[in-house]
């Protein structure tokens, strides 16, 4: 496996697999790997030869009040972690390589970015968007592989790579979870062993609607009642949101559920880990299917 700490470096390395004749699939993440990273790896190795994970810590997207340089960071176990996956590359640049000096350009998905996440964190996608769209543009994958996990970042950058006319194929992976249903993310060691057992009220949510749906209920009202009643079972969690939406455009959805539905949740919880920040923001999300396919999964086939 190669590290590549420059977009150079990148750049030779994809021009060597171009003339080998091999498919090539990037994995962007920020590092701090877990099986939730290493399950986009997998997909990505099933759709193409050659997989590059690069792993960058992209301070473009974090607001003033969020601690960057507090973000968990093991570049020696994600190295070990990648090369036991079959990577075959990993580019790992500095800020400066991915944001020259005097840097001034950004990418924003107008409407996408504003919704959900973007309402507390109203930088985030613009830099989620900026960041990708170098990636895309350095790597020049056939595939680039995103979790649905970040259900809102995977339609910013589907429409941002379709907006900029990239020639590149965004692929979406189901949500991996814990044995208990929460979706990983680096974020669950900072509950705490009894707060992290509060958690599972998130998955419990989306399950409760997804039942109710698949028994009849198409009421948009009746349905946000229902989670939400579900995540006040936990004494700590503290919604942020939860809504309904359209799962392409992200515009709200009508109150009589016809067709696909995004229900997502951001559910904030103290947090009480060694090293933790004070509040630890948990999200998760379903598309909700009024169809036989609800159906299935209500019945814990995910
Ligand atoms: P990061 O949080 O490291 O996540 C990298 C990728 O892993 C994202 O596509 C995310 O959706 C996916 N992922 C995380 N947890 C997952 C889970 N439980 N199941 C499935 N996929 C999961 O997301 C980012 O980094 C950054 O915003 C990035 C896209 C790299 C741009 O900086």
């Amino acid at each position: 496996m190669k590290t590549l700490n420059t977009v150079g470096a990148l750049r030779t390395f994809r021009a060597e697999e171009q003339r080998a004749g091999r498919r090539v699939a990037l994995v962007p993440t920020m590092g701090a790997l877990h099986a939730g990273h290493l399950s986009l790896v997998e997909e990505a190795r099933r759709r193409a030869d050659t997989v590059i994970v690069s792993i960058f810590v992209n301070p473009t997207q974090f607001g003033p009040k969020e601690d960057l340089a507090a973000y968990p960071c093991d570049l020696e176990g994600d190295l070990a972690r990648c090369r036991r996956a079959g990577v075959a590359a990993v580019f790992v640049p500095s800020p400066t390589e991915m944001y020259p000096d005097g840097a001034e350009t950004f990418v924003e998905v107008e409407r996408l970015q504003r919704p959900l996440c973007g309402r507390s964190r109203p930088h985030h996608f613009r830099g989620v968007a900026t960041v990708v769209a170098k990636l895309l543009i350095a790597a020049q994958p056939h595939i680039a592989v995103f979790g649905e996990k970040d259900y809102q970042q995977l339609q910013v950058v589907r429409r941002m790579a379709r907006d900029l006319l990239l020639d590149v194929e965004i692929v979406g992976a189901p949500i991996a979870r814990e044995d208990d249903g929460l979706a990983r993310s680096s974020r669950n060691v900072y509950l705490g062993p009894a707060l992290r057992h509060e958690a599972q009220v998130l998955a419990r949510a989306l399950d409760a609607a997804e039942a109710m749906v698949a028994m009849g209920e198409r009421s948009g009202a009746t349905l946000l009642e229902r989670a939400r009643k579900e995540i006040g079972a936990a004494p700590h969690a503290e919604i942020d949101y939860v809504e309904l939406r359209d799962p392409e455009t992200l515009e709200p959805a009508p109150d009589n559920l016809a067709s696909p539905t995004l229900l997502a949740l951001a559910v904030f919880f103290p947090g009480t880990g060694t090293g933790s920040p004070a509040r630890v923001r948990l999200i998760d999300n379903r598309v909700i299917e009024p169809g036989i396919a609800s159906h299935r999964r209500a019945r814990g086939d995910r």
